[in-house]
């Protein structure tokens, strides 16, 4: 849901084309966020037009992805590429569009008025962009985008025009903005007024600055600079701002030495640049002035944290690389034997066969006596929750209700103080499941998050949690956080079992099973041609069902995702139980059929339904065990897996239909990573 980054140079000379290099890189980093168009900011060439401050902005907008602009960047002659800027700030921006189609005026970043002495870019969306906006064109403001974030520059401006004096700081400015925002933002600004100065902030949206510098920072803890209230409700009048006292900002970082900053929206874009980084906290202005970084806030709220602490990430460069890879999303589904192993270690003790999840321990008295599990997610997450529902009603012995985001929040469900609930998100920043966290804190459960992005919303709002390690995922298609997410969920089953004596054999089944897992996987994986072979009889279709019940069921709802959202392919994922109950009026001898038949406690029944599709001249592709002959024979093709313990077996069936997907869209030549009108990370609802 865009992509945010920026860099800031303090004497640390840089060409512009140097500058352009890295903004770029940044923003391909962040493509998988958003690609309908795409734009910068940076200082214009001082001599031509020195009317404020000699300083200008200059930007430059492309509909389409980043490569687009990359061309369009290089077609300015009128920007000397060779000029070196000691001290710079430049801003960019990847979009996916909510608010106005996609087209160059759209895209970020926006600008104050035709001069461009704010610009700004923004992740989210503010929801009170139309009031703002009727202001602001009362009072003479032209608008020439249909985005809701224009208003935020065009406010800025309001906001400078009318100042009560000329030593109002850029930060006083930021802040007055955002009291006047509702919704949800992450938003870095550049003014032609503040040369060499970044200010950013967020409410609901990442953000997260990078620092490198040659030498030692001088402190990792960031101390906050509290500014006594600024603003009344509502837009205001020329001078009725309250100043803040946020100018005497502290040098905590560099102490005006050589220093560069980067911002973005996560930290892929980052990684290769420093692995020093701070998270901003909702309603933080970070403010890089005079190559100095401070936090700013208005009010301190009790028990809030008054500093921020620059993390070391663990995260490597070639983690999110694409190798040989022809996608990420190949690449993610080939590692898919490591990261189930990542997720795994330091959890699993297989000589004690006892589950350790160290986020957790301290609530398990708490999780035990609770009256229900409720797992919540959206897509894939979602899925990952219906593949271990039945494994954890089994394992914990508790209820567990499994809910899409956007639907538990439509039905203002019931959620009780003992309810624990669990967040499933690869990204952590969803805003469906962000939201339905805080409806069920507001209401007492415990919440528990499993996510795959260290220092994501998610992870930092709820009171314990699991992160899955499954390493950074960059295909819009989600492949193996789903099957990290799987594993995290079985092992809380795992370790919530184990003093229940009754269920220690089916434990033992299961941790055993998860021992060979990744060999598994890699034996699943070798399918990969024979996928590819079925995938090129099929790729010219237009429909696909996928069927199943019990534990595949998942697999059904996830594979035939996987098939909509990249080969454009209408898809189904059909209970193979409900199959007479309406399906089955689908079956025809045309009618594309995969069908998922493992040896399990369905297996009788999933025979029945492969009984009622050949019947009718049904030609179904069986993904099924190994030497199998009663399936074999009634299969139009077969795809055999090795066997694992029925709970586990989901996580194998779902890789033959991982490849399928991405072969039907590489055969229908389309973006495996980035699929239209998709981005990785939806925050907004
Ligand atoms: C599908 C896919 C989406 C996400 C969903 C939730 O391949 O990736 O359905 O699973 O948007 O995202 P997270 O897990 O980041 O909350």
């Amino acid at each position: 849901m865009c992509g945010i980054f920026a860099y800031l140079n303090y004497r640390v000379p840089r060409t512009r084309k140097e500058i352009f290099e890295t903004l770029l890189k940044g923003l391909q980093r962040l493509e998988y966020r958003g690609y309908d168009s795409a734009g910068i900011a940076v200082d214009g060439p001082n001599k031509t037009k020195p009317d404020i401050n000699g300083n200008t902005i200059c930007l430059i907008k492309q509909r389409g992805k980043v490569k687009a602009l990359d061309e369009e960047l290089y077609k300015k002659d009128s920007l000397d590429l060779d000029e070196e800027l000691c001290t710079h700030f430049g801003i960019a921006h990847t979009r996916w569009a909510t608010h106005g189609e996609p087209s160059a005026v759209n895209s970020h970043p926006h600008r104050s008025d035709k001069n461009n002495e704010f610009v700004v870019i923004h992740n989210g969306i503010i929801t009170n962009y139309k009031e703002l906006k009727e202001y602001l064109i009362t009072k003479g403001y032209e608008f020439e985008s249909e985005t809701d974030t224009e208003v935020i520059p065009k406010l800025i401006k309001y906001v400078y025009d009318n100042r009560e004096n000329d030593s109002i700081t850029f930060s006083t400015l930021v802040e007055r903005v955002i009291q006047q925002l509702e919704g949800a933002f992450a938003l870095v600004f550049k003014s032609r007024h503040f040369p060499g100065e970044a200010v950013s902030t967020r409410r609901g949206s990442p953000l997260l600055i990078g620092v490198r510098s040659e030498h030692e920072l001088l402190t990792e803890h960031i101390p906050i600079q509290y500014n006594s209230g600024l603003l009344k409700e509502g837009v205001q009048e020329k001078n009725s701002y309250n100043r803040s006292d946020s100018s005497n900002g502290i040098n905590s970082v560099g102490d005006g030495r050589a220093v560069e900053y980067y911002f973005a929206s996560d930290a892929s874009a980052i990684i290769e640049h420093t692995n020093k980084v701070l998270y901003l906290e909702d309603n933080d202005v970070a403010v890089v002035t005079g190559g100095n970084l401070s936090i700013h806030r208005v009010n301190r709220q009790a028990g809030e944290n008054p500093v921020r602490a620059i993390q070391t990430l663990q995260m490597e460069l070639q983690q999110i690389m694409k190798g040989n890879f022809e996608a990420f999303m190949q690449k993610e589904i080939f590692e898919q034997p490591e990261s189930v192993v990542n997720t795994m270690r330091g959890r699993i003790f297989f000589d004690s066969n006892t589950v350790v999840l160290g986020g957790l321990k301290d609530h398990l008295k708490e999780i035990k006596r609770c009256r229900r599990l409720i797992m919540i997610g959206c897509g894939t997450s979602f899925h990952a929750a219906v593949a271990t529902r039945q494994i954890l009603e089994e394992l914990t012995e508790l209820p567990v209700m499994v809910e899409l985001a956007s639907d538990f929040l439509d039905r203002n469900t019931p959620v009780f103080r003992d309810d624990v609930c669990f967040f499933i998100s690869q990204s952590g920043e969803t805003a469906d499941t962000l939201m339905a966290l805080r409806y069920c804190k507001e209401r007492g459960g415990l919440t528990v998050g499993i996510t795959n992005t260290v220092g994501s919303s998610i992870c930092r709002e709820t009171d314990c949690g699991v992160h899955i390690n499954a390493g950074p995922e960059i295909g819009v298609a989600s492949t193996k956080a789903y099957t990290s997410q799987f594993v995290a969920l079985i092992m809380f089953g795992l370790m919530l079992s184990e003093d229940r004596l009754s269920l220690q054999k089916r434990r033992l089944e299961i941790i055993n099973s998860l021992k060979v897992l990744p060999d598994m996987i890699k034996k699943v994986l070798t399918l990969d041609d024979k996928i590819k072979d079925i995938a090129n009889e099929l790729y010219e279709q237009k429909s696909l069902l996928v069927m199943g019940r019990g534990f595949n069921y998942a697999t059904c709802l996830e594979g035939a995702l996987k098939i909509k959202e990249i080969t454009y392919m209408h898809s189904e994922g059909i209970l193979a139980g409900e199959l007479k109950h309406g399906p089955l009026a689908l079956i025809d001898k045309h009618m594309p059929v995969i069908m998922i038949i493992m040896k399990d406690a369905c297996y009788t029944k999933c025979q029945n339904a492969l009984q009622q599709v050949t019947a009718r001249a049904g030609r179904p592709i069986i993904i099924c065990c190994q030497d199998d002959p009663e399936v074999t024979r009634n299969a139009y093709k077969t795809i055999e897996l090795p066997h694992t313990v029925d709970c586990l077996q989901g996580i194998l069936s779902v890789i033959p239909l991982q490849l399928m997907s991405f072969h039907l869209a590489v055969l229908r030549g389309f973006d495996v990573d980035c699929p239209r009108n998709l981005a990785k990370s939806v925050t907004v609802e």
